[in-house]
């Protein structure tokens, strides 16, 4: 089976001891995961030590950082590379989330760049696609989350594509409480798998994990989750309550 994953994405959220509480109270509940079962907590970067050892020792719990930059190493102050990331054991990165997109103006072409430098750093990417509300309602989201994959992806090799992971995210999804149905979000996770195959041949497509982001909840994960081209989430608001965050996990395949 593929890997279905429940990460949490905390954002700008938390200080490091409210961090640490929260990590505490959910490895407490000691949800034992299946070998293909993952739980993958995305934390701001002075939380990315602390976390790396808090799930240490549980089994398929990992670590993301949130972002990396576009470039090597150098002259750029504040920002913080992939081979960093690597360097204190962080196996993780999301990219290209639509905050990042909208407020930083981040581009298809930069992201290509930043999935390359996790890539050679051994650090399996979280690629975030997704749509804006105006897309939805012109009903063009196909193409637009196609574009996104073939600008930022489809220069990598079957080998390294294999690497990745995707979540989609619908913007009009995320922190809106409203979450795209079950038949949306699988109508469009096939459709993404499909270009994929088109790209790669179905046997790669097969083998990515293509998770579903926006307003996931405790309540609606299991539904989501249970769709066949759904491997689990990327959750931001619910995942910083323990509570929500437990059932999450637990919805996963
Ligand atoms: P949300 O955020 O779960 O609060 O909608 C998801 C995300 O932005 O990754």
């Amino acid at each position: 089976m593929r890997k279905q994953i429940a990460a949490a994405n905390w954002k700008m959220n938390l200080t490091f001891q409210q961090g640490e509480k929260l990590l505490d109270d959910i490895l407490e509940a000691n949800i034992t995961l299946a070998s293909h079962q993952y739980a993958i907590f995305a934390v701001p970067y002075p939380h990315l030590l602390m976390t790396r050892s808090e799930v240490d020792n549980a089994r398929n719990y990992h670590v993301a950082a949130q972002n990396c930059y576009d470039k090597k190493s150098g002259a750029f102050t504040g920002e913080v590379s992939a081979e960093m990331i690597h360097s204190i054991g962080v196996p993780y990165c999301v990219i290209g989330h639509s905050e990042r997109r909208e407020y930083f103006n981040e581009t298809n072409s930069q992201l290509s760049e930043k999935l390359n430098l996790c890539l050679e750093n051994f650090i399996c990417p979280i690629f975030c696609c997704g749509e804006p509300l105006s897309v939805r309602e012109a009903g063009t989201q196909n193409e637009f989350v196609a574009t996104q994959l073939k600008e930022s992806l489809f220069h990598l090799s079957p080998e390294k594509i294999k690497e990745i992971v995707i979540a989609y995210e619908p913007i009009w999804a995320i922190g809106t409480g409203k979450t795209a149905t079950t038949e949306q979000a699988q109508e469009i996770h096939a459709y993404l798998r499909y270009v994929l195959a088109d790209q790669y041949g179905a046997d790669i497509a097969n083998q990515i994990s293509i998770l579903y982001g926006g307003s996931v909840k405790a309540n609606n994960a299991k539904e989501l989750f249970s769709s066949p081209d759904v491997d689990g989430g990327l959750v931001g608001g619910a995942s910083l309550v323990a509570s929500d965050f437990i059932e999450i996990i637990k919805a996963l395949k």
